[in-house]
Formats: C-alpha cells, sequence, structure tokens
C-alpha cells in the first residue's frame, strides 16, 4: 500500500510535466483533438507509404508525423517512418542528427521487479532514451498502469508479453494491450496463421495500433532444445519458415538475434520492422546472450530497432552508458 502511494505521487509528477511539454509541442502542428491522448501523435495519421528499394541509397524520406527527415542508410533495413511517435523525440529537432535517429532506434529493457524501479530508470534516462521494454516480469509485478504511465510520461513502450494461445484468446489480449498505448506488442509465430490473423484482424479498425511482433525461435533454443519440442529444423531455418508464415499472415515485424537479422532483411525487405536483442556494445559483459552484435553492427546489418538491457539498466551510470551506445549506433546511421 505504501509503496502503491509512493509510485502514484512519482507518477503524479513525472506524467504532469512530460505531458505539459509534450501538448505544447503537439499544438503547433495539431489541434488537441486531433492527437493521442498519451504519444500526442495524430489520432488520424494515415501511415506513409514506403519508398521502393531503389530509393534507399540516396533519398531522404519525409516523416508526416515527427516531420523528421530520415536519412537512410545504404542497406535497405530502416525504421518504418510512422514509428516515431514519441513527444521526447518531437522535442529535439532531430533533422539529421545521427544521435537523435539512433536515440528512434534503441528500446531500453526495464528488466526490474517492481515499479518504482522501473520509474527511477525511465526518470534516469529521461531525454537519452525514448523508448521502453515491458516484459513479463514487469507487467506481472507492476500491472497494465506502468505501461500506461510511461506512455503518459511521453515515451514510447514496447510490450513484450510474448502472447501465445488459442486465436480468440490472443485477439482479445492483443485488443487489451492495445488499449494502453503500447507502440509495439510481442505474440509467438509458433502459434501460427490463425492465431497471427487473428490477432492483425482484432486491431484493423484502431487509429495507431500497435505494431505486432512475432517472436521466431527464442534465442535460448539451440537445436537440442527445438528438437526435444518435436522440431527437426534447425533454428536457423525454423525462423526463416515462421517468418515467412508470418508475413503469409499480415505480420511485417519480427523479434530475433543479430545472427538472423540479415535473412529477415532480405524476406520482409523495407517494410520490416525488425527488432533485435543480444545487443552488446565495446567492452561490456556478455550475460546469458549468444548471439550477440555490436550496435553498429546490428544496424548495418538490417535492424530497425535495437533492445538493450543490463548494458544500460546495470551500469554504474545508466545515462553515461546509453549515451555511447547512441554514439556507437550513430556510427552507422
Ligand atoms: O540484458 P539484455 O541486453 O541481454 O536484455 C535483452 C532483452 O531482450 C531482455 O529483456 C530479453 O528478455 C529480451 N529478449 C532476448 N531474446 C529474445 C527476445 C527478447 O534477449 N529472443
Amino acid at each position: 500500500m505504501i509503496v502503491r502511494s509512493l509510485f502514484e505521487n512519482v507518477l503524479k509528477r513525472r506524467s504532469c510535466s512530460a505531458r505539459t511539454v509534450g501538448n505544447r509541442l503537439g499544438e503547433q502542428l495539431y489541434s488537441p483533438q486531433q492527437l493521442h491522448p498519451f504519444t500526442n501523435s495524430p489520432r488520424n495519421q494515415a501511415p506513409a507509404p514506403f519508398p521502393s528499394r531503389h530509393q534507399f541509397d540516396s533519398q531522404p524520406v519525409h516523416n508526416p508525423i515527427s516531420s523528421f527527415n530520415l536519412r537512410l542508410p545504404h542497406y535497405d533495413g530502416y525504421m518504418p517512418p510512422e514509428h516515431t511517435v514519441s513527444s521526447k523525440d518531437n522535442s529535439t529537432s532531430a533533422g539529421t542528427d545521427p544521435i537523435a535517429l539512433a536515440r528512434q532506434r534503441l528500446i531500453v529493457a526495464l528488466d526490474v521487479p517492481d515499479a518504482p524501479s522501473a520509474i527511477r530508470l525511465v526518470d534516469t534516462l529521461q531525454g537519452t532514451c525514448s523508448w521502453f521494454k515491458v516484459g513479463l516480469e514487469l507487467y506481472i509485478a507492476a500491472g497494465p498502469s506502468i505501461v500506461e504511465n510511461i506512455v503518459a510520461s511521453g515515451h514510447n513502450v514496447f510490450l513484450d508479453l510474448k502472447l501465445h494461445d488459442i486465436p480468440n484468446t490472443v485477439a482479445g489480449a492483443v485488443r487489451s494491450a492495445a488499449k494502453l498505448g503500447a507502440r509495439m506488442l510481442t505474440l509467438h509465430a509458433s502459434g501460427g496463421p490463425v492465431m497471427l490473423s487473428a490477432a492483425k484482424d482484432s486491431i484493423a479498425g484502431l487509429t495507431n495500433p500497435p505494431e505486432l511482433l512475432a517472436v521466431t525461435v527464442l534465442t535460448s533454443m539451440d537445436a537440442g532444445q527445438l528438437h526435444a519440442t518435436g522440431v527437426g529444423r534447425l533454428p536457423s531455418s525454423q525462423v526463416e519458415l515462421l517468418a515467412k508464415m508470418g508475413m503469409e499472415a499480415g505480420i511485417r515485424g519480427f523479434v530475433c538475434s543479430p545472427k538472423e537479422v540479415a535473412t529477415l532483411r532480405s524476406l520482409t525487405g523495407p517494410e520490416g520492422v525488425l527488432v533485435i536483442p543480444g545487443i552488446r556494445p565495446a567492452g561490456s559483459a556478455i550475460g546469458d546472450q549468444k548471439r550477440i552484435a555490436g550496435p553498429a553492427e546490428a544496424l548495418r546489418l538490417g535492424a530497425s530497432y535495437l533492445v538493450v538491457g543490463r548494458p544500460i539498466t546495470q551500469a554504474p551510470n545508466p545515462a553515461e552508458a546509453a549515451a555511447a551506445i547512441l554514439e556507437e549506433m550513430s556510427e552507422a546511421l
């Protein structure tokens, strides 16, 4: 009870100030009625058309939501324009500033056991990071309000619940999650094409729905583990099979390891939203991750977003660690 009221006080303070700033910025382009109450992104903004591949080498792409001009890297992979929705991003005049562009593509994993610890981290990284991942540990401990509160503070949330159930149940869960304001949401590709289609259909009519990301093969699964579940293929070919199946079911977003990102990028083309964990900046501990890459390398391979947890959250100075990672990412942008 004490923790809860402490937390609510912290949130009240945090969300009010961030929202005021966000609203002021949003009002320059849109009336309040046109803006999403939490993200300050336009309510009825149609997604920008994707550029064709040959445009990628040279032309900047105008982003209608944030008014940034994204400078596209030489490889096909990039962040689809409609993903830049954070009012924090809008508060910078990013233009083609590589650090600001990197900030739009770094997701900090809030792998902490309770809401106060998560809010402390969001607070510490305020201004340095604009995306946070809420996974099962935090979500189960803190409840859906943690997502709403991080969103209300002007940041983007990637809700990593890895849904896997019968199609009707997953469709309902996706609808509920969408109401929280998360910008990305995971589900297991191995739930099958009907489950994936049901999930996609369940949010089809929504304004500003979350991007659905299919998890292919968990990075903790090797060939032996897969075999034990009755899958005879190697992890790499199972990833490819599940990604193709996901695309046929209308999913364009995937979570995969740095090892598979190049293959998935060639499968999805520029429209794929590829979210990559297993990122280790120079000099950081590898921990339990196996298939890793550096931040710039992962972007060059075709990653849209990088997920980084412990190298930031367990650093003596998380803001400095995040800034160093943005610096490394900027080499590829
Ligand atoms: O601390 P670290 O940078 O290893 O955290 C990576 C994050 O990405 C964790 O939240 C982990 O659960 C998540 N993740 C992963 N591998 C996947 C999917 C998600 O490491 N295949």
